[in-house]
C-alpha cells in the first residue's frame, strides 16, 4: 500500500517536472515586425518558406505601421530584459540608441563564420548606421526614401506635367483642384505626412533641405532655426491654410497608411510617401491601379532634390536564448534571394547594393532609377543615442506651425534651445 502510494507521489512528481520543463522551454524564434498589413502578411509567407528550408519554426509578433510605436513596442521586452523577441526590425534611426543601451546582440563572429561580403551593401549606411562601438549590431533589410506619387492620368487630362519645384506643384495642382473640386468636394491637391508623430520629421527634413536648409550644418552640428528651415515651415502651413491644396486633417491625422489611403481613393493629385506605397497602389484591387506615376520630390529652383533617408535594419535581441538560430533566420532575410522578393512583391528599395544590378528587377520595377536617384539624393537624420529625444521635440513644434498654434520662426527659435539642452544633458 505504501510502496504503490511512493510510486504514485513519484510519478506526479515526474509529470509536474516534465510539463513546468515543457513549458519553460521556448518552442520558437520570435520575430517582431510591422508595418502596412500586407507588409506583415508578407513576412507570414516568408517565415513558413525559411521554415520549409531550414525546419527553424518562428513565430510572428506584429506590430503596426506607427514607428514611434513600434520602438515603444520593443523597448518594453528589451528593457526587461526578456528573451522574446529574438529577432527584429529596427528603424534606422533608432538602431545608435538600441546599440548604446546594449540591447543589440554583435553579429561580427556570424558574419565571419557564414563568410558574409558586406560589400554587398551600401558601405556609407553600414559604417552610419550598423557599425556601432559594440561591434556590427545590424544589418540593412531595405532602404527608404521619400517620393511623390502621381496621378498620371489626371495630369494627362489637363495636359500638365510633373512638378520639378515646389511651386509648380501648388500652380498644377490647384489648377486641377479647381475642375474636380466642381464634382467632387473632398478633393485635394496634395497629400502629405503632418500629424506628430517621426514622419513629420522626415516631410519637414525634406522640405528644409530642397529649399536650401537642412538639420545639420557643414560640421553636424544641429541648426534648425535658419532662415531656410523656417521658409520651407511656413510653406508647409501654406500648403494647408494659404493655398488649401492639403486638407486639415494633414496635421491631426495624416500617417503613411492615412496618406496612401487618401491617394488611393482618388480624391487626391500628389502624394508625398515611401516607395512601399507603390506596390500597394498597383495591387488588384487599387482603384488607382495604373493610373499612377513615381518621380523624385520637387525642390525650390536653384536648390538641391533631397529624399529624407528612411529604412528598416535587422537585428538579434543580447536576450535571445537561442542567438544561432536567430542568425539563421537574420540570414536568411538579408539574402540575396530575399531581399529581391522583398523588392519586386513589395516595391522596397533593396538594403543590398549588389541588387540594384540585377536584371530582372531593373525589368520588374519600371521606376528603379527614380528610386535609385532618390536614394542618392537622400538625407540622413542624425545618427545619435538620444535622437528620439530630438525628434520628439521637432514633431511637438513642427505640428505646432502647421496646425496653426505657433508661429514659424518662434517655433523653430524654441526648438532649437530645447534640443540644443538635450545635447548639452547628454554630453555632460
Ligand atoms: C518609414 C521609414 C522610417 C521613418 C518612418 C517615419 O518607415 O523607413 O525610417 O522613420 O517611415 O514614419
Amino acid at each position: 500500500m505504501n510502496w504503490s502510494s511512493n510510486i504514485k507521489k513519484i510519478f506526479f512528481i515526474f509529470l509536474i517536472l516534465f510539463f513546468s520543463s515543457c513549458f519553460q522551454e521556448k518552442k520558437h524564434l520570435t520575430f517582431m515586425v510591422g508595418g502596412a498589413p500586407n507588409e506583415v502578411d508578407y513576412w507570414e509567407k516568408l517565415i513558413k518558406e525559411f521554415y520549409r528550408k531550414t525546419h527553424i519554426k518562428v513565430e510572428l509578433i506584429r506590430q503596426p505601421t506607427d514607428t514611434d510605436q513600434r520602438r515603444q513596442g520593443l523597448i518594453i521586452p528589451l528593457r526587461a530584459h526578456k528573451s522574446a523577441p529574438d529577432v527584429f526590425l529596427m528603424d534606422v534611426v533608432w538602431v545608435a540608441q538600441f546599440a548604446g543601451s546594449g540591447w543589440l546582440l554583435p553579429l561580427d563572429a556570424f558574419i565571419k563564420k557564414d563568410k558574409i561580403n558586406l560589400g554587398n551593401f551600401f558601405s556609407s549606411i553600414i559604417n552610419q548606421v550598423d557599425r556601432t562601438e559594440q561591434g556590427l549590431v545590424a544589418l540593412p533589410v531595405y532602404n527608404d526614401c521619400g517620393l511623390l506619387y502621381y496621378r498620371k492620368d489626371l495630369l494627362d487630362k489637363y495636359g500638365l506635367s510633373v512638378p520639378g519645384t515646389w511651386s509648380e506643384l501648388v500652380t498644377n495642382g490647384l489648377r486641377v483642384q479647381t475642375e474636380l473640386r466642381k464634382e467632387n468636394p473632398k478633393f485635394y491637391a496634395f497629400v502629405w505626412q503632418g500629424a506628430q508623430y517621426e514622419g513629420l520629421v522626415c516631410t519637414f527634413l525634406e522640405f528644409a533641405t530642397s529649399f536650401g536648409g537642412g538639420l545639420l550644418d557643414s560640421v553636424g552640428n544641429i541648426t534648425i532655426d535658419r532662415n531656410e528651415n523656417i521658409n520651407a515651415l511656413k510653406f508647409m502651413y501654406d500648403l494647408i491654410h494659404t493655398y488649401k491644396i492639403s486638407p486639415p486633417n494633414t496635421y491631426t491625422e495624416m500617417k503613411e497608411e492615412e496618406v496612401r489611403q487618401f491617394f488611393e481613393s482618388g480624391n487626391a493629385l500628389f502624394e508625398r510617401n515611401w516607395p512601399y506605397a507603390w506596390g500597394m497602389h498597383n495591387r488588384l484591387s487599387s482603384p488607382v491601379k495604373d493610373k499612377v506615376g513615381v518621380s523624385q520630390l520637387p525642390k525650390y529652383p536653384g536648390k538641391r532634390r533631397a529624399s529624407a533617408l528612411g529604412g528598416w535594419h535587422i537585428a538579434i535581441s543580447k536576450y535571445s536564448d537561442c542567438p544561432d538560430k536567430a542568425w539563421e533566420l537574420v540570414k536568411f532575410i538579408i539574402s540575396y534571394n530575399t531581399e529581391k522578393a522583398l523588392a519586386l512583391d513589395l516595391g522596397w528599395n533593396p538594403g543590398r547594393s549588389d541588387l540594384y544590378d540585377d536584371e530582372e528587377l531593373k525589368k520588374g520595377i519600371a521606376h528603379i532609377t527614380v528610386l535609385k536617384r532618390a536614394f542618392e539624393n537622400s538625407v540622413a537624420r542624425p545618427t545619435l543615442p538620444y535622437y528620439t529625444g530630438i525628434s520628439e521635440i521637432l514633431q511637438r513644434h513642427l505640428n505646432g506651425v502647421i496646425a496653426g498654434r505657433e508661429k514659424p520662426e518662434q517655433a523653430l527659435h524654441d526648438a532649437q534651445a530645447e534640443v540644443e539642452l538635450v545635447v548639452k544633458n547628454y554630453s555632460e
